[in-house]
């Protein structure tokens, strides 16, 4: 039973005794932790029963304590302060109770034990081809797989599914491009040239009505299948799209169960929307084909185009029904860009319209902007994947030897060895390894509605609110583990009197914490809950680290644990946020 559970019971008890019938669940609904220490643990706020019969909260406050007569062995004491009846959890039972649950259940630390076990899939990443991977996409990448763990974490089955463009009029736009102004030069295997050619093309058709038409009629003769050499022009540069992926998913840690891509769903689209006609759900409107959403607030939703040609849209509907029918799924959540909030509402209308059986939810994501200069894009707006990360691991590389060379000072005898050299190979490495770990954990410590304007100095400081601020707190305690085997076991005496210093009690309370954090950023699919919990976590473990010594301490065998909990919770953490973690930093 954990300390709420504990709390409800409590509180139960003495409510019925008031003649307040309620349940524990209820209850726990209620009980907070307080902003400040001296204020509890937890606390119990007496306004609602104040309200429901009408009396002052203070007083109920009073009547309820009065009704607990045993303060049971978790706690040490409980009090009321005006309208709120304040827990203080003893804190010997706690120490033990979570070290030892940390320690027994390793990475299962956390995992409810009544699990869900529905069958979710979650959509994200979704780059599209013939256009770049861009730091975008790494946002929606980093969030989509930290979802799926928190998700499986959770007990969900999950599938992780990627959905392209690879067809509609941005490809149009590109072909119409590479034939008329690049046909003379081979097709690339080459992200950046690709990239070129798409951003080459949105240039030479702004505002040209010609040219938009010439466009217009290629987008045609492509769905169609009419032409047989631009289908043999789509289907290589299309591939090499694709190829160039395959690279960037490795880095990030990231593998697809499934691989959906626009053009498969035409054929499917197309039917259900006149479907949709039949079934009344959707009407002709100037030639067009739509759904009429204006009642529910949601405007007007286009399925097919004047001229017969096939929308996002309809694609989207043809895209719910497979994964339905195909992969059995009870839950369907899609990652995307929050320019497409609007879509995915009327997209969900949509389906409810058409009875679908499954439950929808997605996560719109706001933008990442960089700082101008050499982060910004040689060819537009949006920066290449590689080129990003070039800039990044070269700035990694910096800070890693500018640490090579500094010895630090604190706690001689606890503090890592620092290695003098590095092999060129373990220092690439190593700083690709940093990089990303910079990188996803600054884009996830960020609540997804909120753009960030992202800047490298501050994901790769070593000190600051960053990725690497965790991995070097792990690597710290890893090195004092390390150190503690490699000295002789001396088989201190647990001591039951001991005192706790302020920084232990604080840290061992963030470590339990834990398991809610977990399951609360699962309800709202919210890794930036489990980021910043970590955090907390890593600089807790620091003040630990710098006010308690380890080795050698009287209380060694206790701190060992404490240590060891530390590595494990904060692994957890860090495997749920899709950042692996480094041994030596
Ligand atoms: N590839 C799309 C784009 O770049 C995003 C796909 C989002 N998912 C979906 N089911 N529509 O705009």
């Amino acid at each position: 039973m954990n300390e709420k559970e504990a709390i409800a019971e409590i509180l139960k008890k003495a409510l019925e005794e008031l003649k307040i019938n309620l349940k524990e669940e209820e209850i726990s609904k209620f009980v907070e932790v307080p902003p400040s220490i001296d204020m509890g643990d937890y606390a119990f706020p007496c306004f609602f029963l104040a309200q429901k019969f009408q009396e002052e909260p203070h007083e109920i406050a009073i009547e309820i304590r009065e009704k607990i007569r045993e303060i049971p062995e978790e706690f040490e004491d409980i009090e009321t302060s005006g309208p709120y009846i304040n827990f203080f959890v003893n804190k010997k039972n706690l120490v033990s109770q979570v070290i030892y649950e940390i320690l027994a259940k390793k990475e299962r630390f956390g995992k409810p034990k009544l699990t869900e076990k529905n069958r979710a899939m979650v959509e994200f990443s979704q780059p599209n081809t013939h256009k770049a991977f861009h730091v975008g996409h790494i946002r929606g990448t980093s969030l989509g797989e930290s979802i799926s763990r928190i998700l499986e974490f959770l007990g969900n089955k999950v599938t992780r599914a990627n959905y392209s463009g690879d067809t509609g009029m941005h490809v149009a736009k590109w072909l119409w491009c590479y034939t008329k102004y690049h046909s003379k030069e081979k097709l690339r295997n080459d992200e950046s040239w690709i990239a070129g050619i798409y951003v080459e093309a949105m240039k030479k058709l702004e505002g040209n009505k010609k040219f938009q038409e010439e466009a217009d009629t290629i987008n045609w003769a492509l769905e169609g299948k009419k032409n047989n050499k631009l289908n043999q022009i789509w289907k290589k540069s299309r591939r090499f799209s694709i190829d160039s992926w395959k690279k960037i998913y490795k880095e990030l840690n990231v593998e697809f169960d499934v691989q959906f891509f626009e053009s498969e769903m035409e054929k499917r689209a197309k039917a259900i929307a006149y479907e949709l006609r039949e079934k009344k759900i959707a009407s002709k409107s100037d030639g067009a084909v739509i759904v009429n959403l204006k009642k529910y607030n949601l405007g007007v939703w286009v399925l097919l185009r004047k001229d017969g040609t096939v929308l996002y849209s309809a694609k989207d509907l043809a895209l719910a029904e497979k994964k339905i029918s195909k992969y059995k799924i009870s839950k369907n959540i899609i990652v995307h860009g929050s320019e497409q909030n609007l879509h995915f509402k009327q997209l969900f209308k949509t389906l409810d319209l058409m009875k679908f059986q499954i439950k929808s939810e997605d996560v719109g994501f706001d933008l990442v902007r960089l700082p101008r200069g050499k982060m910004s894009s040689r060819t537009g707006e949006n920066i290449l994947y590689s080129d990003f990360m070039k800039e990044m691991t070269n700035y990694a590389k910096k800070e890693i030897k500018k640490r090579l060379k500094t010895k630090p000072s604190a706690f001689p005898s606890q503090v890592q060895e620092r290695e003098e050299k590095i092999s060129k190979s373990d220092l690439e490495n190593r700083a690709l390894k940093i990089s990303i770990a910079a990188i996803k954990y600054s884009m996830l410590k960020q609540n997804p509605n909120k753009n960030i304007i992202f800047s490298k100095e501050e994901s790769l400081n070593f000190e600051g609110d960053s990725g690497p601020y965790l991995l070097y707190s792990y690597a710290r305690a890893k090195s004092i583990l390390k150190k503690s085997k490699d000295k002789k076991q001396q088989n201190q005496k647990e001591d039951s009197s001991m005192e706790l210093e302020n920084e232990e009690t604080k840290l061992i309370k963030i470590l339990s914490q834990f398991p809610e954090v977990v399951l609360n950023s699962g309800k709202n699919l919210n890794p930036s809950l489990i980021a910043n919990y970590s955090y907390k976590l890593a600089q807790s473990f620091n003040e630990f680290y710098h006010s308690c010594p380890v080795i050698n301490s009287k209380n060694e065998d206790f701190r060992i644990k404490l240590v060891k909990s530390f590595v494990q919770v904060m692994k957890n953490s860090l495997d749920l946020l899709g950042i692996k973690i480094l041994e030596k930093m």
